[in-house]
């Protein structure tokens, strides 16, 4: 018996096969004539196949008619044309094989609608139902665009180390790694913690970004990308911020701003041009119960260039704007979301690249321009989530860059491998960081970033 996933068995084209399709019930309901309908979802598209099942299997009134939500079965059967709405095909059953009933007294996803906030609390559940089931789909195609998009334009995929010594942001938002006991740590004479006695001989931290490892690889092989986990313990509960996110993040040696800006643009109207091509039927359920306007946001990413803006262009278009904004703005000012969402919703109407920041919002690594008090850096604003990527022109120059640092109180001896890259060949390169829940976020309508990744990480939740 051919095994067959409910996406191939609602193909017309799976017509008059012997087929087995495995999954979860999603709802039953018998009719007078002696038979069953029965709903079953296996995660493989939104759409459940419609399975017969009739009163003259052997099981049919010990098991088959005690099916409910949240049931594993396996059922043998023909793919039969359907004359029902929305399906070309259904399966006629020849066995039912129940696997796990699932007590509909206990079990919590019942037919009616849960709250996203109900939801993060079966977190273990939330994935059988139909907007984790298109979410997760939607993530797994930006991810695979991701790497499609970069081994295409010749980028290698660089895995860069989760536990690191350097704070690349410079923000202090690091989570320790410690083997060292909490309540008793070793300390020296001077009464501080030893941290000579830990595992690393050092203060040892999860990465806040892999930027500064791809920048010494692309500082050698030119082109290079990385895609992995990262941490930040900013304790903000937004709607936009995880302890927990992917980042995807590329790096390129001889590229200037502009070259940085051109790829981050190339790069994000791919993956939405993918998104559009092969989540069509998720899209169809975004559209209708998420985000009504989500499939034009998508259409206009493809179709129109982006805005470009200065940082200081921004901030008078803001201040000009005639809008109460509660963060107030002048030249300075670090961005806050209600300014992103106004530049790049209301003034722009698509996704803005705001560029060339004041040197004092930013970190150390970002080339100096010529007025000594803007740096090379480029945020891209998307409607409905704001930044979206954060990246710039990195400094090659190792004077700018030690004073910088020591500016910023950080201490160039920590970073005399990065120091080294300008020492020895240096070059101009530049590169970014896409959130990629943000990019989910921003493809799906999903409100709450976390609702678009499996289990998320937030402050105070690290149940499952
Ligand atoms: O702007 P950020 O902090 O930039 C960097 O980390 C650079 N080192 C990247 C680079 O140039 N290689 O972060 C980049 C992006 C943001 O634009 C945002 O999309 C996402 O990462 N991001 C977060 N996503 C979820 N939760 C958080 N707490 C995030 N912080 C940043
Ligand atoms: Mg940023």
């Amino acid at each position: 018996m051919q095994k067959l996933s409910v996406r191939e068995a609602r193909l017309e084209s799976a017509i008059g096969q012997q087929a087995r399709l495995q999954g979860w019930v999603r709802t039953r309901r018998d009719s007078k004539g002696g038979f069953s309908f029965i709903e079953i979802n296996d995660g493989t598209c939104l759409a459940n196949i419609q399975v017969i099942a009739d009163a003259a299997l052997p099981n049919y009134e010990d098991e088959v008619r005690h099916l409910t939500a949240g049931c594993s079965v396996t059922i043998d059967g023909e793919v039969k044309a359907s004359g029902g709405k929305g399906q070309a095909t259904e399966l006629h059953a020849a066995a039912v094989t129940v696997h796990g009933l699932a007590d509909p007294e206990s079990y919590p996803l019942q037919k009616k609608r849960h709250s996203m906030e109900k939801l993060r609390e079966w977190a273990h559940l939330r994935p059988r139902t139909n907007t984790f089931g298109a979410v997760m789909r939607v993530r797994n195609q930006v991810c695979r665009s991701v790497h499609d998009f970069f081994q295409e334009d010749g980028f290698l995929y660089l895995n860069t180390p989760i536990i690191t010594a350097s704070d690349c942001e410079g923000a202090g938002e690091m989570f320790r790694v410690t083997t060292l006991d909490p309540a008793d740590p070793p300390r020296n004479d001077q009464g501080a913690v030893d941290y000579t006695q830990d595992f690393f001989d050092r203060p040892s931290f999860l990465t806040v970004s892999g930027q500064l490892e791809g920048e010494v690889y692309a500082t050698a092989l030119g082109k290079v990308y990385t895609f992995g986990p990262t941490f930040r313990a900013e304790n903000s509960n937004t709607s936009r911020h995880l302890a927990e996110f992917w980042m995807v993040e590329p790096e390129v040696a001889f590229n200037d701003l502009e070259d940085n800006m051109d790829l981050a643009e190339r790069f994000l109207k791919r993956v939405v041009t993918d998104v559009l091509e092969n989540c069509e039927e998720d899209l169809d359920f975004f559209e209708q119960r998420i985000d009504k306007e989500v499939r034009e946001r998508l259409g206009k990413i493809v179709a129109g260039g982006f805005a470009r803006t200065t940082y200081t262009d921004a901030i008078a278009a803001l201040e000009s704007s005639g809008e109460a904004f509660e963060f107030p703005v002048s030249w300075g000012v670090d961005l806050q979301a209600e300014h992103e969402r106004y530049l790049a919703e209301k003034l722009h109407g698509r996704p803005v690249i705001v560029h060339d920041y004041p040197a004092t919002i930013k970190p150390f690594y970002m080339r100096v321009n010529d007025d000594g008090r803007t740096v090379r850096a480029m945020d891209v604003l998307a409607p409905g989530v704001g930044e979206i990527i954060g990246g710039s022109q990195r400094e090659e120059r190792l004077d700018v860059l030690e004073s910088r640092m020591s500016e910023q109180g950080l201490n160039p001896d920590d970073y005399w491998w990065y120091l080294d890259l300008r020492r020895y060949g240096t070059v101009p390169h530049a590169g970014f960081g896409l959130g990629l829940e943000r990019m989910v976020q921003f493809v799906t309508g999903m409100a709450n970033i976390r609702d678009v990744i499996p289990f998320p990480r937030t402050p105070g939740n690290a149940e499952f």
